[in-house]
């Protein structure tokens, strides 16, 4: 059996206290989570529950840049990320920020691409190919020359993407990748998403909120709250309860919502989470009351 590619065991992580005095809270408090090589599993949880706080001790920048105190074990490809340098995970692990404008900040989309690559002094040509490659693989080839500042949201996150594999990582962390854009715009960086896993088989950890696109692309959900992770399944088991998730503030599938009314109403079973699987158990479910009135 292979080890999962993400292991994190126990950690805790308190910010440095803001008086010397003072004790800082722990704001991860015991979070175990494995990710296996492939696997597209997603986060949500209420704001405040250190989900990018998560993100971040996964790429090293907590506790290394951060400081504070840490407990417990974050290794991402067998790298402990508490002492690795941030350089160096970097081709192992990429991670893409909520809003594309802090990451953006070059002339060009090619220069933005090409940027990590030239600090770690890979050879021109092998940058050259890897901005085609990586470009390709977000569908921005077509925006090599343009400035950042002049592409819509969707565009802006896509080239973010294509930075981060430009170093080509064996891991994308993406931390709320599409919340500061409209609907074209989250439906592209999806696709994106979505492509990168199915095509490259690239293992994705995505903390997003929006319950549709989840139930679509996860193999599993873990639901975050006051720096633990509470419960982690696929999408059906995670959103078949969702009492506790409204109570966390998480929003469920519209569709998983008529399952439940239905359920309550009719005293059916319905577990659908995705459009298409409530289509066909609604169908069925029809046919077979119309078979049973006759003709
Ligand atoms: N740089 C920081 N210094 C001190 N506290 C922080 C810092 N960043 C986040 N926090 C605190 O850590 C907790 C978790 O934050 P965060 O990881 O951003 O949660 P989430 O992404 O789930 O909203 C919050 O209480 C937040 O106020
Ligand atoms: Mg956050």
């Amino acid at each position: 059996m292979t080890s999962p590619i993400i292991e994190v065991r126990d950690l805790g992580y308190a910010y440095p206290a803001m008086e010397p005095h003072e004790e800082a809270p722990w704001v991860l408090d015991g979070v175990d989570l494995e990710v296996e090589r492939g696997e597209f599993l997603s986060v949500m949880g209420p704001t405040g529950a250190g989900k990018t706080t998560l993100c971040l001790a996964l790429v090293g920048i907590v506790p290394q840049s951060t400081g504070g105190f840490i407990r417990g074990e974050v290794r991402v490809s067998g790298l402990d990320t508490k002492t690795e340098p941030v350089s160096s995970l970097a081709g192992r692990v990429g991670l893409v920020f909520q809003d594309p404008e802090t990451q953006l900040f070059n002339m060009n989309v090619e220069a933005e691409i090409a940027f990590g690559l030239e600090s770690k002094g890979v050879a021109p040509e092998e940058i050259a190919e890897r901005i085609e490659w990586a470009a390709r693989s977000v569908g921005v080839e077509s925006l090599l020359g343009r400035s950042p500042f002049e592409l819509s949201g969707g565009q802006k996150q896509r080239v973010a993407i294509a930075a981060m594999l430009a170093m080509t990582p064996e891991v994308l962390v993406l931390d709320e990748p599409t919340t500061s854009l409209d609907p074209r715009g989250r439906q592209e960086v999806f696709a994106t998403v979505r492509d990168l896993r199915r095509q490259r088989g690239m293992t994705i950890m995505m903390v997003e909120q929006d319950a549709e696109c989840i139930a679509e692309f996860s193999d599993r959900v873990a639901l975050l709250a006051e720096g633990s992770v509470r419960r982690v399944g696929p999408p059906p088991e995670i959103f078949s309860r969702p009492g506790e998730l409204v109570e966390m503030g998480v929003r469920v599938p519209q569709v998983t919502e008529v399952a439940m009314a239905l359920n309550r109403r009719h005293g059916s079973a319905h577990r659908f989470v995705r459009l298409e699987e409530a289509v066909r158990s609604l169908a069925r479910e029809l046919e077979a009351s119309q078979a049973a009135a006759g003709p």
